[in-house]
């Protein structure tokens, strides 16, 4: 231990956090021990790489991506796509996975975000809508489709608390694997390393960019391997309408054969805060709304269109041999400038009115540009993409609640029901029944009206 000890100081004089040797020579027994492991395992060279971040960004060159529309795809091919997608389902050669460390710290809402009701008919909440779309893709492929859920320190044990609480809505817990991202440490704006506790550092969960790392490094990625999957689903777990395993865009991934595809909308307007699939130097990227040039937003085409105007709505398809070879690559930490609370050198707690720290995040999409290609699919943002941020106002529960009720209701219209039947209600359709409008046939829906 004394060895550790003097690493540990030996550490923090070499990377110019010495305001942490007092704190670590008056800690004692256990608290001493639990701070010298803390600080042996930072990653310093990371931290040090975060101040010059900024400048290369501004320098790179973007152009606009191409991209696939799905609603110009013919009832052909969106068939023969959909019937690959199938097939990969079929074989288990895909698994899902949703990440879900985050803090959701917009949203106000007391705990994960996945166990959110946006307030729907039947009270379903954000993990079990997704949970009972992928029973009812399983059912269809005649397998469990493998489920990966990605929590954070901050987390993970209410997240496992709340799916063991709920019978994992249905699915089966074999076939459900939580694992635990990476965490950083906070720095204040002078690159000193903050305190959460008497004898803690900060940490917190450092952005979905931690997925492949830490899928490798908790054994996530070696059940994959064993369960023979090809393929993994991704998405956010604050996206209400995802279309879990979407067969269509897995079969769209494999005709064209890229390591990555992605989903896209069509921006709702250039100051939508979105990423932005593009070129960046030439390479297949997503560009973050808050590092996107402002001056490139409003651009515009000869037809008066966004030139920049696909966004991120976070759903991506990744080879496994892709996941594998980056497991260990080395993508840069993002620093955004935040109110961290913290506790100060004597251990009293700092509530900052103003921002005073770093908070670092890598980006899961900052390993697109190392993928030779990408399959980029544009699909119908009013069908896909209601995603949960803010308390109120756009991208809120409430939105999100009457987008996946109007898709419902269309869903209604399109088998037949007429707008008088519809009047006065608000039909929502399990996804146990119906995940995408398929199978809604007079007497299913017929049964649907009569029992609300
Ligand atoms: C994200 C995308 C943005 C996209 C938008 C679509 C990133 C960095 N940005 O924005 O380009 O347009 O979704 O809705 O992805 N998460 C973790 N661990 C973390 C941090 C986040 O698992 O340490 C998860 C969250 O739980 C969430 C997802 O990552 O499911 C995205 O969260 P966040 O990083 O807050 O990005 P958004 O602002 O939602």
């Amino acid at each position: 231990m004394e060895t550790k000890l003097r690493q540990a100081e030996a550490l923090l004089r070499e990377h110019g956090q010495e305001h942490l040797l007092e704190v670590l020579g008056r800690a004692s027994g256990e608290q001493q021990e639990s701070l010298t492991e803390q600080i042996l395992a930072i990653d310093y060279r990371a931290l040090k790489e975060v101040g010059t971040q900024t400048e290369e960004k501004r320098d790179a060159e973007l152009a606009p991506i191409p991209s696939l529309d799905a609603e110009q795809w013919s009832e052909r091919e969106r068939e023969s796509f959909a019937e690959a997608g199938w097939a990969e389902l079929k074989a288990g050669r895909v698994g899902v996975i949703v990440v879900a460390g985050g803090q959701g710290s917009r949203l106000g809402h007391d705990g994960p975000k996945g166990t959110m009701d946006i307030g729907l008919p039947s009270g379903k909440l954000l993990f079990q809508i997704q949970a009972e779309r992928l029973l009812n893709v399983s059912a269809r492929a005649g397998r469990f489709v493998p489920w990966y859920i990605m929590t954070s320190p901050d987390n993970h044990d209410v997240t496992a608390a709340f799916f063991r609480e709920h019978g994992y809505f249905g699915y089966p817990e074999e076939e459900i694997y939580f694992f635990q991202q990476h965490t950083m440490p906070a720095i204040d704006h002078a690159g000193r390393l903050l305190l959460s506790g008497p004898a803690e550092i900060n940490f917190t969960a450092s952005g979905n960019g931690e997925c492949f790392s830490s899928l490798a490094r908790t054994g996530a990625l070696a059940d994959m391997k064993r369960r023979g999957l090809a393929w993994l689903f991704y998405y956010n777990v604050d996206n209400a309408l995802v279309k879990m395993a979407d067969p269509a865009f897995i079969g769209a991934a494999v005709h064209f054969g890229y390591p990555v595809a992605t989903k896209v909308v069509e921006k709702k307007d250039a100051g939508e805060k979105v990423g932005m699939a593009c070129l960046k130097d030439g390479r297949p990227s997503i560009v973050e709304y808050t590092e996107f040039p402002p001056s490139l937003l409003e651009e515009r085409d000869a037809a008066g269109r966004l030139l920049f105007n696909l966004g991120n709505m976070s759903i991506h398809l990744f080879s496994l041999p892709f996941i594998e070879r980056h497991a260990d690559t080395d993508v840069p930490y993002h620093a955004a400038s935040k109110k961290i609370v913290h506790v100060d050198r004597e251990g009293r707690t700092v509530t900052p009115e103003k921002p005073n720290a770093y908070k670092l995040e890598r980006f899961i999409f900052d390993f697109f540009p190392l993928a030779e290609g990408m399959t980029v699919l544009k699909v119908n943002r009013e069908e896909e993409f209601a995603p949960v941020k803010n308390k109120e106002g756009a991208d809120s529960p409430e939105s999100a609640r009457r987008l996946l009720l109007a898709l419902h209701r269309r869903w209604l219209l399109a088998a037949g029901v007429s707008e008088e039947e519809l009047a006065g209600q608000e039909p929502e359709v399990s996804p146990l029944v119906s995940c995408d409008g398929e199978g809604l046939d007079a007497k299913t829906v017929r049964e649907l009206l009569d029992h609300g």
